[in-house]
């Protein structure tokens, strides 16, 4: 279906036909892309021509290259606002998957002094450490290692810590959230991140840290969380 009469270089009309099969579905995520060989002989066109179409969506990021193995279908990644304080549990219901964790580890330790300091507490107070991974329809989205001051949110069980931690501190304890501050770094995944998150090795991780305080202003969580990179992407809206 190459219109070679068309003012439109067959380059571009064949980077149209196969996003197109991409958004239709015919082309899934994961799967190998046809070779430029089987593109150039169905099409009567040069391979040159199909490199180029390939390359542009490469760049684009509709296709990714596997060295040795061939061209793929990047998988669709969700996006993720980042206007609002929210918890995992809301991002995933909001857009109509189910989320679900996979407790690693969770118990009361002594606040290091680092952390007693971001928490406003005095150091060896104990807080809460959690450790989950965030699945999304049973796929590992994120990893997550929470601090919460156990002397301001009380009664953290592992019920809790397995559905959402904020509807239980604004349902169960009463509590208002206010405000948080968030930094984002991209990494190379760690040997954690690698396993919980069912990564290859060397794989780029959105790395970010919040400090989230209650509405009266009390630091309550120091939380480190790692987004897969091939999964996620965040979208803010900027005002001037
Ligand atoms: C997000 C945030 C965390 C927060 C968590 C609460 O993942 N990055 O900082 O602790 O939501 O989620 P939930 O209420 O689902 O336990």
């Amino acid at each position: 279906m190459i219109d070679k009469q068309s003012p439109i270089p067959i380059y571009h009309q064949l980077e149209e036909q196969i996003k197109a099969r991409i958004e239709n579905g015919e082309l899934l995520p994961g799967d190998l892309l046809p070779s430029e060989r089987e593109y150039a002989e169905q099409l009567n066109i040069s391979r040159m021509t199909v490199r180029q179409a390939i390359t542009n969506l490469v760049n684009d990021r509709y296709l990714h290259r596997i060295k040795g193995k061939g061209t793929f279908i990047t998988e669709k990644k969700f996006e993720q606002s980042l206007n609002g304080l929210t918890s995992f549990t809301e991002d995933m219901k909001s857009r109509g998957m189910e989320p679900s964790n996979k407790l690693i580890n969770f118990e009361i330790i002594p606040a290091k002094l680092s952390l007693a300091e971001q928490l406003n507490i005095p150091e060896h107070t104990p807080v809460y450490e959690i450790k989950r991974v965030r699945l999304a329809e049973g796929i590992p989205m994120a990893f997550e290692r929470t601090y919460i001051s156990a002397n301001l949110i009380k009664g953290v069980t592992d019920d809790i810590v397995k559905s959402s931690l904020y509807h239980y501190i604004e349902s169960g304890l009463g509590l208002k959230l206010g405000r948080a501050t968030q930094i984002f770094e991209a990494t190379i995944a760690n040997q954690e991140e690698i396993e919980f998150l069912e990564i290859p090795e060397n794989s780029p991780v959105l790395f970010m840290k919040r400090l989230t305080k209650l509405e009266n202003g009390s630091p309550f969580e120091v939380v480190k969380s790692s987004y897969r990179a091939d999964r996620y992407k965040f979208m803010l809206d900027l005002e001037r």
